[in-house]
């Protein structure tokens, strides 16, 4: 079967079964703070196996993207190394929300495996768990029990903890699991030693299929509580099941990768399979593109910080396993997308709409990185020629990590170069760097959050649609303290508040009861909760409370947000319907949009959009709003849906006029309530992504007054002359005209003052004293000292005995050998005679000078000058 087909007969299989068939949700999560990606299937379905949503269908079955690069899921070390771990990889899985458990879950693993694509049954091992007496728990003899009619007992094996418990972070749904293992060597190897020996120890019989049986709800001082209902989580390894089937020994020898390994192979000039350390580089890239390609796809560019970070990091390891194994020194991975296209492009159509961008951002991300690395090679050349100076063969571990840190240098790529020079690196110190840097981000990051305290069950309902205050309850609460930062998170009843979602930010207002006003400063959303942000709690916290919304922010947010719908329809109109949104950002101040598009605009092209969305200001267009209209009928409607949002089967459609898009933001009632509106900056903010800042209502009638204001000044500033511009740019020539005439003069006026200085010179104990006195600017002194210096080298001193614009100015310049032969410092004597004129200053020994306040007292500070010269 070609992976395609294997795909397929899952889910038929499952559908068989009664499962309802739903999509992947995307791999990049933007409303989970405890997550940054889709690290399991059952992430989509968080909310319905803690009770926090209802069920909508009791058995569910999909292919989901999953990435595990970060928290407590992370494979990205080994991926490459071996040859069955992926940063990137697909889970299929199959779910019951209080319905089915582990015995038609077993049955159905069961059947699938031996029947539908008839694995062989003689190379299967499970596990079960085996208990935990810490946590209280028993050896799962039901999940054995079930088991026991397929297999013999010796094929069914104990594990601990660690494998047989499985836990989606540091909190949330957890509970004991059965894995499904697969031996895949060959008969020979098989009846040489027993596979149960191998389970878990050796990857040769490799876990294919884990059925996780939900039970609890692990909180956050660790306890675990029990779930509302039993659920059924499995994810089977989908690249490792077409091993299996596809009778391959590596995940990449099937046709999920082997497109790809080619075209790697025909970029390089190299053959897989030929030298371990290049096919170790060649599965990096492979692998590496995947997740890099999907993640741009999902909206997620890479980027310096959180996930986008995440994403940079995967895409610069793989350049460096170039750079070092394949030796590719240009950007190069680009040029893949086609082969992933070929690949993966039927099952992600948006591979193919998007290549043009993924293939921008991942060229232009590949030559930034090599760019560095080669500032990083040239500082390690330093390190080198450095190191070998002080007679050391041993780079210290300090530098190694400034390398690693700042330059994104491996410790691998380091050594292999101080190989090449006889080096080696000093381990043990490299390490302790990299655990004080962890240290150091532990502290900083650390947020703690307490369990919710429960007051009242219940299912929140946001009313804020429809209203802007309402009478509500609060259900549960929390606190949370981040660093020195405490507050607490609130869940209510009923709620106007709009937690921030889709760009648009939370909304912020009150709770009252009688007297008590407590602010609700932010309202953020988590998995589908809204969750209240309050500095303090409400005295008591059972009272009936009115929540009231700032509805001033939220008419200024919601005329932003109608803006944003309608810009997103004027940049398609007017530069082309390849412009996709990429990022958006509505808040009361003003509005961001992200896009996609290949150059900067152009002026006029900036003020065409601006007419276009003020002439549909100007239509006072009624929003037409439709909620829970099924997702194949808005698509119909012609909605605009964004590639890597989560959409249920119900959506909400935002139509003004023309512009249709599914949204769950919060609008302006008609478009000319928004009143004006102006692009106040456009840029780019990644290879192929504009960015777009614009402002409406208010702030932008705001704008126009300080424009309008700046220019009424200026027109006074130029006695209201008629035509500004042509007065102010008459200003500009005259200036420059005399800026010329100035500089003429000042050089003119330095060479008379020279000439005078040299002809009254005064010889002083022998030395050759030039004297300058009078009411001159600075750097013209300094320019005849220098001058001076240039024409009388030896034996001389200048004396500068000056003010300008009130301020009075020593200066001193000797000839070197008053220096050097003589002892004399100008710049002691200057700060010694700085008193007189109630200044300081200093400088080198040749040449110093001070300022002060005092001019009364330049001819004491003369004398003294003199008299150390003497
Ligand atoms: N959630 C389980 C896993 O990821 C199925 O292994």
């Amino acid at each position: 079967m070609t992976s395609k087909e294997i795909r397929e007969s899952f889910k038929s299989f499952f559908a068989s079964k009664g499962h309802q068939i739903v999509p992947s949700a995307p791999m990049v999560i933007k409303d989970d703070p405890t997550l940054m990606f889709t690290n399991a299937g059952m992430n989509q379905f968080k909310d319905i196996i803690l009770g926090n949503a209802p069920i909508k269908y009791p058995r569910v079955a999909d292919s989901q993207k999953c990435l595990r690069v970060s928290g407590k899921h992370n494979d990205l070390e080994e991926v490459g190394h071996d040859t069955y771990h992926h940063t990137m990889f697909e889970m299929l899985g199959n779910w019951s929300f209080g319905d089915y458990f582990k015995k038609e879950a077993i049955e159905w693993a069961w059947e699938y495996l031996t029947e539908v694509i008839e694995l062989d049954q003689n190379r299967l091992y499970v596990t079960v768990f085996e208990g935990s007496p810490d946590e209280g728990l028993s050896r799962d003899d039901e999940a054995a029990g079930y088991w026991e009619k397929y297999l013999p007992k010796e094929r069914i094996i104990n594990g601990n903890k660690k494998d047989n418990f499985w836990e989606m972070g540091d909190t949330g749904p957890c509970g004991p699991c059965s894995e499904i293992h697969i031996d895949i060597r060959s008969d020979e190897e098989r009846a040489k030693v027993d596979g149960a020996l191998l389970v878990n120890k050796d990857p040769d019989v490799i876990e294919i299929w884990n059925l996780v049986f939900m039970q609890f709800n692990r909180k956050a001082d660790k306890s675990l509580e029990s779930l509302p209902a039993k659920v059924i989580d499995t994810g089977m390894g989908f690249e490792r099941l077409c091993m299996a089937v596809q009778g391959k020994v590596s995940n990449y020898d099937t046709d999920v990768f082997q497109t790809i390994i080619k075209a790697i192979g025909e970029l390089t000039a190299n053959t897989y399979g030929e030298d371990a350390k290049k096919d170790i580089a060649m599965r990096v890239i492979a692998d590496h593109i995947r997740t890099i390609a999907f993640s741009i796809t999902d909206g997620q560019l890479p980027s310096n910080a959180k996930a986008g970070y995440v994403i940079r990091r995967i895409l610069r390891r793989a350049v460096r396993y170039g750079y070092t194994f394949l030796d590719q020194h240009k950007a190069f991975m680009y040029k893949l997308i086609p082969a992933l296209i070929e690949t993966m492009g039927n099952a992600y159509p948006e591979l193919i709409q998007q290549q043009t961008l993924i293939e921008k951002v991942i060229k232009e991300e590949e030559e930034s990185f090599l760019r560095t690395l080669d500032t990083g090679i040239k500082l390690l050349d330093k390190q080198i020629t450095e190191t070998k100076a002080k007679g050391q063969t041993v780079l210290n571990g300090a530098d190694a990590f400034t390398l690693y840190d700042t330059y994104g240098f491996p410790l691998d790529l380091t050594e292999l170069i101080l190989r090449e020079n006889d080096m080696t690196v000093d381990h043990n110190a490299f390490d302790a760097e990299m655990q004080k840097q962890k240290e150091r981000a532990r502290n900083a990051a650390s947020v703690e959050t307490g369990d919710w305290v429960q007051l009242k069950e219940g299912d929140p309902e946001f009313l804020g649609y429809d209203s802007t205050e309402c009478e509500t309850e609060i259900l549960r609460y929390r606190k949370v303290k981040q660093k020195n930062n405490e507050y607490f998170q609130l869940v209510l009843s009923h709620t106007p508040f709009y937690a921030e979602m889709g760009g648009q930010v939370g909304d912020s207002g009150w709770l009252i009861n009688g007297d008590e006003k407590i602010e609700i400063t932010d309202t953020k959303r988590e998995n589908n909760l809204a969750v209240h942000i309050a500095k303090v709690l409400p005295q008591d916290v059972t009272a009936t409370f009115q929540a009231r919304i700032n509805s001033k922010n939220r008419t200024a947010t919601e005329c932003n947000h109608t803006a944003t719908h309608l810009l997103h329809e004027g940049l398609r109109e007017i530069l082309g319907s390849h412009v996709e949104q990429k990022g958006s950002f509505v808040s009361p101040m003003l509005l961001r949009f992200d896009f996609s598009h290949f150059q900067k605009l152009t002026d006029d092209e900036i003020r065409k959009v601006e007419r276009f969305v003020t002439a549909k200001i100007r239509e006072d267009i009624v929003r037409d709003e439709k909620r829970h209209v099924p997702i194949s009928e808005a698509k119909a409607m012609g909605a605009m849906a964004l590639f890597g949002e989560k959409y249920g089967d119900d959506v909400r459609v935002i139509r003004f006029g023309d512009s249709v898009e599914l949204c769950g933001g919060t609008h302006i009632s008609s478009t000319g309530r928004i009143g004006s509106f102006r692009i106040i900056n456009e840029s780019s903010i990644a290879a192929g992504i504009r960015r777009i800042e614009a402002i409406t209502a208010e702030v932008c009638e705001d704008h126009y007054y300080m424009q309008q204001d700046i220019l009424s000044e200026m027109r006074s500033l130029l006695n209201n002359a008629p035509n500004l511009t042509q007065t102010l740019r008459k200003f500009f020539e005259e200036n420059s005209e005399m800026k010329k005439k100035m500089e003429e003069y000042v050089k003119e006026k330095i060479v008379q003052l020279k000439d005078s200085v040299i002809k009254n010179k005064q010889v002083v104990n022998g030395i050759d004293t030039f004297i300058l006195k009078g009411s001159i600017p600075a750097d013209m002194v300094k320019d005849i000292a220098f001058q001076i210096k240039g024409q009388y080298p030896q034996n001389a001193a200048f004396v500068g005995i000056t003010d300008a614009e009130n301020k009075p100015l020593l200066t001193l310049m000797l000839s070197d050998d008053l220096v050097n032969d003589h002892q004399l410092n100008a710049s002691q004597i200057i700060r010694d005679a700085a008193k007189h004129i109630q200044g300081g200053g200093g400088g080198q020994p040749h040449f110093a000078t001070a300022g002060g306040k005092n001019r009364d007292g330049l001819a004491k500070a003369f004398d003294e000058i003199l008299d150390k010269i003497k």
